[in-house]
């Protein structure tokens, strides 16, 4: 066991962090936010994610975890120092990794012994190897360090699981005690036979774009299959369905949607297309995949004003605001585009969201938004309602309740969670994503008289 410093507690932060004191290792948590730090010292973590709070409240109880903005002194007392500061985009679309460097310089200024510095935050193809050449201009002449890269693949939401039984564990590392250190620090891992690659840096930071790259290639193409669906009568579910039984693709992400969000597949298919640049080297599929991305937001702010017919003064109750659901992550959220889209036509919009209400109050692009308490509230009055995530607790919906306290039945599904057949037979006009009408059958009229007849 360790005594490991986590520098930064974002999303992986602080799930590495957690999760590394609950593996049984010392583990300080370091921001350079003391408000911050003081909040998570009283267990107000500052953000949602299941089981989250449980896991930090134990391990801080028992003495693994500690929250501290001391970074040197945390460095000194470790041996470990996992980077996992943001790296956010800049006006380009390259990644500004000035925080990574930031901290760095200070771990090399408190080199008391060697040290392993883990570069986890996602950052371009090339910086592990720079930061060692960074760390050396600023560490004490004979200090003992290694840089090594293990990129983390959490997801949001599932944040614990995806960390507790990775589908793999990516190791960058050129020197044996390095290697050494981040085998014993997975070795709980390796007892459920979790699959390790051991690799060169540049290896290893450029699995994490590739992957996350392929995700939301896998995402706008099946986008696109719906779109084209739409045009020619087929239906994604079941195109998605057939194509994911071949096992060299796969079923999964081929949900097709409003377009991808989040903090990493935005970000991180404009760094590596910034990257790719720089390097001389053309990287048209995944410029494609950030224009589909796009166009398909965009597509939806359409398909929700042609279905209210001239969309000025009307009135559209958006359900789910987080860029995916069991998270309250509002960045880069596709339900944020798609209302800035549809107030930019004259719509009128009532949002609910489960969880990330509070934090999309403070939003300035959120300003004239009004917010219900429950998805039903949203709905008073409303000429369409939109599924923009797929909270469980849209899934069931009382579509005979909704359909009582709106101006106009109109479900736009952008999440295809309900059957068209279940839609309509309520009495609603049905709109999803990717599921087109045969030529020759007509869409069933919503009509009231069907509803009125049940
Ligand atoms: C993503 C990757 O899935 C993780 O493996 C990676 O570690 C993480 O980024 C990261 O780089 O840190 P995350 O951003 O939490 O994880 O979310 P995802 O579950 O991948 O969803 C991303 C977006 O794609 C969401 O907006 C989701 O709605 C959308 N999506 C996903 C689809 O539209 N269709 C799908 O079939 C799947």
């Amino acid at each position: 066991m360790y005594n490991i410093t986590v520098v930064g507690t974002g999303y992986v932060g602080l799930v590495t962090g957690a999760c590394l004191a609950d593996f049984g290792n010392n583990v300080t948590c370091v921001d350079s936010d003391a408000a911050k730090i003081e909040r998570m010292k009283a267990l107000e973590l500052p953000f949602f994610e299941p089981g989250l709070p449980e896991i930090v409240e134990r391990n801080f109880n028992e003495g693994r975890l500690h929250f501290t903005s001391d970074l040197a002194t945390a460095v000194r007392n470790s041996k470990v120092v996992f980077i996992t500061v943001g790296t956010p985009p800049r006006a380009d679309g390259s990644a500004d990794t000035s925080a990574i460097y930031a901290v760095a310089k200070i771990v090399a200024q408190n080199l008391n012994g060697y040290k392993l510095v883990i570069q986890k935050s996602t950052a371009p193809v090339g910086t592990a190897r720079d930061l060692y050449r960074h760390m050396s201009k600023y560490a004490k002449k004979g200090a003992k360090f290694d840089v090594a890269s293990n990129p983390e693949f959490l997801r949001e939401g599932s944040a614990l699981e995806t960390s507790m039984r990775p589908d793999r564990v990516v190791i960058g590392a050129e020197s044996k005690e390095a290697e050494s250190i981040l085998r014993k620090i997975h070795e709980p891992l390796f007892l459920i036979e979790t699959p390790m690659i051991v690799t060169s840096l540049e290896t290893a930071e450029l699995i994490k774009y590739a992957s996350n790259c392929f995700l939301a290639t896998k995402i706008s193409f099946i986008n696109e299959m719906a779109n084209l669906c739409e045009a020619l009568g087929a239906d994604v579910q079941m195109v998605a369905k057939g194509l994911g039984m071949d096992r060299r693709i796969g079923p999964k992400f081929l949900h097709a949607g409003p377009g991808y969000g989040g903090s990493c597949f935005p970000k991180d298919t404009h760094a590596l297309s910034a990257f790719a640049k720089k390097a001389k080297v053309k990287s048209g599929i995944v410029d494609a995949v950030i224009a589909a991305n796009d166009h398909q937001m965009t597509r939806m702010v359409d398909k929700i004003c042609n279905s209210i017919g001239a969309p000025r003064g009307k009135k559209v109750a958006v359900l789910g605001l987080s860029f995916k659901p069991n998270t309250d992550d509002l960045r880069e959220a596709p339900a944020l585009y798609i209302i800035e889209g549809l107030k930019k036509r004259g719509v009128k919009v009532v949002a609910f969201d489960p969880i990330s209400m509070r934090k999309a109050e403070e939003l300035p692009q959120l300003k004239n938004v009004e917010f219900g308490a429950d998805a039903y509230d949203a709905a008073r009055g409303a000429h369409a309602v939109a599924i923009i995530t797929e909270w469980n607790e849209f899934r069931g919906m009382e579509l005979s309740r909704l359909k009582r306290v709106m101006k106009k039945p109109v479900l736009c599904d952008l999440r295809n969670l309900y059957k068209r057949d279940q839609v309509e037979a309520a009495g609603f006009e049905y709109v999803g994503v990717g599921k087109g009408v045969p030529a020759g059958l007509t869409k069933k009229k919503p009509a009231k008289r069907a509803s009125k007849k049940a």
